[in-house]
């Protein structure tokens, strides 16, 4: 990765943060540069205004956005960009159905990559954007190759039945 450019994860609230932790953990394990920020499409609009110059200037390779309920955060972000923006719908009032509609749902023309609800969904979302720094960085994709064979490992062959725990 270039020193001048890392991965921005950003929330809606606070309350995003215990699952947004994962997306963050997995980033962390891979050793890679991020940056995390609370902005809210609707209570904090001037942090996404004071974003836009940094989303044009090329200082992140890839945005990644976990946002609950009408969850804006990610299309907001993506208007202002054409950096690759991933979304994560946070689990909340309508256990995250109401955040994935909100946040995969968007318009011909401004993707949003979506991942699934919740914490599946934030790690994903951090090994998705490790595969797009990937494409032009051959030690995190490495790295990738390396914690897909080591998660196959970690798959046992048969299932531990009650009578073979005994
Ligand atoms: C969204 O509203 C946030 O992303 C969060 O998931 C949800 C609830 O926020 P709080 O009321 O907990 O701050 O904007």
């Amino acid at each position: 990765m270039r020193k001048d450019r890392s991965i921005l994860v950003a929330m809606g609230s606070q309350s995003d943060w215990p699952t947004m932790a994962h997306t963050a953990g997995m980033l962390d394990d891979f050793g890679v540069r991020y940056e995390t920020a609370i902005i809210s499409a609707h209570r904090t609009p001037d942090r996404l205004d004071h974003l836009t110059t940094r989303l044009s200037n090329d200082e992140f390779y890839v945005v990644i956005a976990g946002a609950g309920g009408a969850a804006h955060l990610a299309g907001a972000l993506a208007a202002r960009t054409i950096v690759p923006v991933i979304g994560i719908p946070i689990s909340s009032h309508l256990q995250g159905l109401d955040s994935l509609l909100s946040t995969v749902q968007m318009p011909a023309g401004v993707p949003v990559a979506t991942v699934s609800i919740g914490v599946a969904g934030a790690k994903n979302a951090a090994l998705l954007a490790l595969q797009i720094v990937a494409v032009n960085d051959k030690a995190i994709s490495d790295k990738l190759v390396q914690h897909r064979q080591q998660q196959s490992l970690s798959i046992p062959k048969v299932p531990k039945t009650a009578m073979a725990a005994e």
